[in-house]
């Protein structure tokens, strides 16, 4: 069966400011990542890292190219338009989890669900669909808890669990082992693994290369262009 592509840009560039003093972040990427594929993206610091993961997440537009996601041109949508993208078909985790304080585990996840306002969502239902996913996590012992009373790596599989609840196309994540000791990392990229296993696609930033070893290709950025990608893993792959 042919590869079918979730991502697909074509020569995008990303320019920031104005005049002489422009930086052109990205000048002109066009990669593929394919359905269920686990991509890293490297690069030096200012390479354009998190510029392409933003718009990869439709969290800004491309100055100039196109960006085509689960089949849909969203080069040139606008705000609202990319905030509906978003909450439908993509799940984001952060280096600082960014979860809401004061606000039990299981209302973190909750959370994308109340903002969806294409479905009609009962609460009951809502919560059951964010314990499912807090489950998947290891984290159905700690449902009622409250971010400032779990540790980093349990904060950020509630924010794992939440990227999940809206059956994202893709997860975009930026650093997500950023903040944690080396002991949590592992344990975050092996629930990783394990989404990737389910099929979740998943794309991620990290400046680590044995975080960055654990998944399939690595795209590798420099001075806004792709230098080289790097196929990973063959070995575990064939298992
Ligand atoms: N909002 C902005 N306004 C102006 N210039 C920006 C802006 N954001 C990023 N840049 C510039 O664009 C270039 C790419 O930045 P980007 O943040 O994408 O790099 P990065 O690869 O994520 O780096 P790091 O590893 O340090 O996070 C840098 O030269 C940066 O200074
Ligand atoms: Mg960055």
């Amino acid at each position: 069966m042919a590869k079918q592509s979730i991502i697909e840009t074509v020569d995008i560039t990303k320019v920031y400011g104005m005049g002489d003093i422009s930086v052109a972040a990205l000048a002109g990427v066009s990669i593929q990542i394919y359905s269920g594929e686990f991509v890293a993206i490297m690069g030096p610091s200012g390479s354009g890292k998190s510029t392409l993961l933003h718009i990869l997440g439709c969290l800004s537009r491309p100055t100039k190219g196109k960006y085509i996601l689960d089949g849909e041109n969203v080069s040139h949508l606008d705000k609202r338009q990319l905030a509906s993208i978003r909450n439908r078909k993509l799940g984001f985790i952060f280096q600082s989890y960014n979860l809401l304080p004061r606000t039990s585990a299981l209302g973190n996840v909750t959370l994308p669900l109340l903002y969806d306002r294409n479905q009609e969502h009962k609460m009951d239902e809502m919560e059951e669909k964010a314990l499912v996913m807090l489950e998947l996590v290891g984290l159905a012992d700690r449902t009622h808890h409250q971010p400032q009373e779990l540790s980093g790596g349990q904060q950020q599989r509630v924010a794992i669990a939440r990227a999940l609840v809206n059956d994202p196309v893709m997860i975009i994540a930026d650093e997500p082992t950023g903040n944690l000791d080396s002991n949590s990392g592992e344990e975050i990229m092996a629930l990783l693994h394990k989404l990737h296993k389910n099929g979740v696609t998943i794309v991620m930033v990290t400046h680590d290369p044995e975080i960055a070893a654990h998944t399939q290709r690595i795209i590798l950025l420099r001075d806004g262009l792709v230098e080289q990608v790097v196929k990973n893993g063959k070995k575990k792959r064939r298992r």
